[in-house]
């Protein structure tokens, strides 16, 4: 007898697997002549704009893909910004350390114009998370392909010695909210970023970054755990779907370890609906939707924990909010928190970014994960 159960099993793991060429296709066209990579091409408020935290995320994804040139030339990109500010950052540094204040305006932004300046649109930019995600990110690119990160150390230090100084600022987090908060999402990007990195420093400033990275852990299990889980902030009984990422790509808290499983059981339980993933319950921003790139966040952290179809469903989710175009958006509003604020952020802003380049890496990098093929790239 043939068996033919299979087949739309099969036939559907196909669609998703050219679903993740086509993003990745996408992310490569629009990735700019500087190496940076555009949040969203056309959405008024992000447009020409490329963040770390972003690009970090989009990078990682396209260097699992295979995509070598296109994340180095993303990475090439953060180390000119860095390099080109370094007498800015050893100024801050030297002030910090004669116990002198640093202002928040002063602190390196969240997004960077394409040619690497700071753009004139007002924007909530102190946010540490991105400079973490960047060094995590370059340090696992240079370990997946095997490269050297001597092209970068010059970014990196530099990276380390602000990181290593201001790791414990309250700053905005993922989602440009709560600047009085420290974020325990921004706390992991932090700690992943310096821990990934700690081979290739010199002493003291490994010791000094290893203590950070200590440090960090032990704040985060004394204040940013609540119920057995990761916290939103220091103090919060809340959750977030960003703490996903803590679990894993990110490795800070594992799923071996209860904390870490016990964030993705609380991220799915609080968080996920039919659908896909908000941000968190309180969120209001184009009505509080869900979130493509969290649900592939989460799906990635339940496939570390070995849960492979409860993460292919979360792929699906994602999968399910593409446009004809095959764009995925930044949000999808068919379950809103609060559809009342909708209607204020369209007349603010202009519909949802689609696509955003964010969301279509966190396809492709569950994608990888899950080993979906999607026929031949162009
Ligand atoms: C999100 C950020 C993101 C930015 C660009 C904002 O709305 O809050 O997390 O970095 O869009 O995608």
């Amino acid at each position: 007898m043939i068996e033919h159960a299979s087949e739309p099993v099969l036939a559907e793991e196909a669609q998703l697997g050219r679903l993740k060429e086509s993003s990745i296709r996408l992310i490569l066209r629009l990735q700019d002549a500087s190496g940076a990579y555009p949040a969203s091409p056309t959405f008024s408020a992000y447009k020409g704009y490329s963040w770390f935290r972003d690009g970090a995320f989009i990078a990682d994804a396209v260097s699992a893909a295979g995509e070598i040139d296109s994340a180095t030339r993303f990475f090439d990109w953060c180390g000119r910004i860095l390099d080109s500010r370094s007498s800015t950052i050893a100024a801050m540094i030297e002030r910090f350390d004669a116990g002198q204040p640093v202002a928040d305006t002063e602190m390196l932004p969240a997004r960077f114009t394409f040619d690497g300046v700071e753009g004139d649109d007002d924007w909530w930019d102190f946010q540490l998370d991105g400079y973490g995600t960047w060094l995590w990110a370059v340090a696992e690119h240079a370990r997946r392909h095997g490269l050297s990160l001597d092209r970068w150390q010059d970014a990196i230090v530099l990276t380390v010695d602000y990181l290593e100084r201001f790791w414990d600022r309250p700053c905005y987090d993922w989602w440009e909210e709560h600047p009085e908060k420290r974020h325990v999402s921004t706390l992991g990007c932090i700690s992943a970023g310096l821990s990934a990195v700690l081979d290739v420093l010199d002493e003291p400033r490994r010791a000094l970054a290893k203590s950070a990275v200590e440090r960090i852990r032990d704040l985060v299990v004394a204040e940013g755990v609540t119920a057995g889980h990761l916290a939103k902030w220091l103090g919060s009984t809340e959750v977030d779907a960003s703490l996903a990422a803590v679990v894993y790509p990110l490795n800070v808290f594992p799923a071996s370890e209860d904390i870490g499983m016990n964030t993705v059981r609380a991220v799915d339980d609080q968080l996920s609906e039919v659908g896909g993933v908000h941000r968190y319950l309180a969120d209001t921003f184009y009505g509080g939707g869900q979130w493509p790139l969290l649900s592939c966040m989460l799906g990635l952290a339940w496939n570390a924990s070995g849960d492979r179809t409860r993460a292919l469903d979360l792929l699906r989710s994602a999968a399910a909010t593409a446009t004809h175009d095959g764009y995925l958006p930044e949000q999808v509003g068919t379950h809103l928190l609060a559809p009342a604020s909708e209607q204020e952020w369209i007349d603010r802003w202009g519909t949802v970014a689609t696509p955003l380049l964010w969301s279509h890496a966190m396809f492709i990098r569950l994608a990888v994960e899950l080993g979906l093929e999607g026929g031949e790239r162009e």
